[in-house]
Order: structure tokens, then sequence, then C-alpha cells
């Protein structure tokens, strides 16, 4: 059974309550619960990480290495500047699909740029909690097709 990482990113833990119009209305634990029915339903193994640190971050990427077949996450703001996150899933390999709830391409200029998509198989953004839904449904056919 192929086993999934989601790691969150900074101010997630706000969600609900944070710009409901550009996040949507579901908390971090509703949405995690959606990320756990997909899980069940399609029979991969999940865990799920939110953190505000970019430090913590590098460590749940290198510490994923032989516990985890694939990554899914939302760098948050740390999306367009943090080098180290895409150094960190450069350095471990793993399939990585990078996710935002928002069209990050039709908000300020500094979102439109991603550092760290360049170490991603996919981007998905735009679809609210669903881009989450998509990421997962996106690696885990790829594990599958594997042979994970
Ligand atoms: C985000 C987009 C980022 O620009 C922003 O800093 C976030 C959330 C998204 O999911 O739309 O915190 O990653």
């Amino acid at each position: 059974m192929p086993k999934i990482l989601v790691i969150h990113g900074p101010n997630l833990n706000l969600l609900g309550k944070r710009e409901p119009d550009v996040y949507g209305k579901l908390t971090l634990t509703q949405i995690n619960a959606l990320l756990r029915m997909k899980a069940k339903k399609l029979n991969f193994g999940l865990k799920i990480m939110q953190t505000n640190s970019e430090s913590v971050i590098i460590e749940l990427i290198q510490k994923a290495v032989g516990k985890f077949d694939g990554v899914v996450i939302n760098p948050a703001a740390y999306t367009h500047y943090s080098y180290a996150i895409y150094d960190a899933l450069l350095a471990v390999g793993l399939p990585a699909v990078e996710v935002h709830l928002s069209n990050i391409y039709a908000r300020e200029p500094f979102r439109r740029k991603s550092v760290i998509a360049p170490a991603c198989l996919k981007q998905i953004f735009g679809s609210g909690y669903k881009s989450y839904l998509e990421g997962l449904d996106f690696l885990s056919q790829y594990l599958r097709r594997k042979g994970t």
C-alpha cells in the first residue's frame, strides 16, 4: 500500500478564518478529514502534518525517506522563495506534488513564481481544498503505476 505524506505550510492552520474569500471556508481539520476519506477509499496510507516553520518542513522531507513513497506539499508562502525546501525535495528524490488552494497566477506578482515547482512532478492550484484531493489522486495513481 503506497504511503503519502501531506505537508501543510505556514498559516494554513488558520484556514476557515484566514481570508475565506481566497482560501475557502473549510478549516484545516475539515480538509484533513476529506483527505483521510480519500486515502481510505483509494487504499493508501496517509500522514498529515502542518507547521509554520521552514526548518520543520525540511526535516519532515528528509525524514520521509524510507517511510513514505511520496509527498503532497502546500509550502504556502515558502513556495515563492524557499530554495531550501526545493533543495530538500531534490535531495530525497521522493515524488512530490505541489498544491495551492488559490490560483497563485491570478494574485500579487510575487505569488506567480514557485521556486519549489521544478522539484515536483506536478503543480495543482486554484481549486480550493479540491487541489489537495486532486494532488492525492494524481500521486496515488503515479505510485500505483510505478508498482509501489
Ligand atoms: C497558498 C498560496 C501562497 O501564496 C500563500 O502564501 C499561502 C497559501 C495557497 O494554498 O493558495 O499561504 O499556498
